[in-house]
């Protein structure tokens, strides 16, 4: 297990499913971890007093409030932003404003607070956006929008990762696919569906999608940058 003892770790969207296994995973391997969350709090405090992680209320969708909060963490060595959320239907009758809203969240609010972030991050330290394999392959109708943002991310992580180089900063995107949440329930109606697209069968459990988090945030992944890390079951293969 890397060791993220004294480590100052902020994780976006922490209250619940792939951010709450990435807090508990950076929470047992020492580090010093704060989260946010939007609407959860009763899910947030059981969180923080599991881990001893700190929740902070702040929407990620609010800029001025996602900035302050990014800037009053001070020097990250890492922040993960694992805040997404998740809008389908037929384009021609989902509402533009519910669109707009996951682009604030899953592609704004990502750039932001990465770049905030970077302004005093410590040397060495690592931005990691939990994007996801439909950024690369999107099988279905009706989340046209969603992979738009998540192929967003994509972009952005190239290019972060250039111009953040020179530090010893690291920028990557981990990519799940299918993955046991909220969002995408493991007996969800769309399970199966989502199965016949991989070569395991079954969906992720956050807990995998947090290791694979933490090994790019830790030592070993200090050469790692610019990079899209999937994690689908063959779901793009
Ligand atoms: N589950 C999957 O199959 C899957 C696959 C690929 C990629 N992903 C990506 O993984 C990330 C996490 O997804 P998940 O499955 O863990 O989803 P989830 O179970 O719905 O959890 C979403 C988390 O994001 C937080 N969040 C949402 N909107 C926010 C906002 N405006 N401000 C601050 N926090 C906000 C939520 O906090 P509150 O509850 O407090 O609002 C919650 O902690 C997303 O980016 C998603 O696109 C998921």
């Amino acid at each position: 297990m890397n060791d993220f003892t004294d480590k100052n770790i902020l994780v976006l969207g922490g209250s619940r499913g792939i951010g709450a296994a990435i807090v508990r995973r950076f929470a047992a391997g020492g580090g010093q971890v704060a989260f946010t969350y939007a609407g959860s709090r009763p899910a947030a405090e059981k969180l923080a007093a599991e881990t001893g992680a700190s929740a902070i209320q702040a929407d990620s969708a609010d800029r001025s409030e996602l900035v302050a909060t990014v800037a009053g963490r001070g020097a990250l060595d890492i922040l993960v932003i694992a805040a997404g959320t998740l809008v389908m239907g037929d384009p021609l009758e989902i509402e533009a404003d519910a669109i707009d809203h996951m682009i604030d969240v899953n592609v704004r609010a990502p750039y932001h607070a990465a770049v905030e972030a970077a302004r005093r991050m410590n040397a060495n330290g690592r931005i990691i956006v939990i994007g996801s394999v439909n950024g690369d392959r999107m099988p279905i109708a009706g989340a046209t929008a969603y992979a738009l943002t998540k192929s967003a991310v994509q972009g952005m992580v190239r290019g972060l990762a250039r111009d953040f180089g020179a530090r010893g900063i690291t920028v990557n995107s981990i990519q799940p696919g299918p993955t046991d949440s909220d969002m995408n329930p493991a007996d969800g109606p769309m399970a199966q569906t989502m199965h016949g697209f991989m070569a395991i069968k079954r969906h992720a459990r956050p807990d995998e999608v947090a290791e694979l988090t933490a090994y790019v945030a830790g030592p070993h992944g200090a050469m790692i940058t610019g990079s899209m890390q999937t994690i689908d079951g063959g779901f793009g293969a």
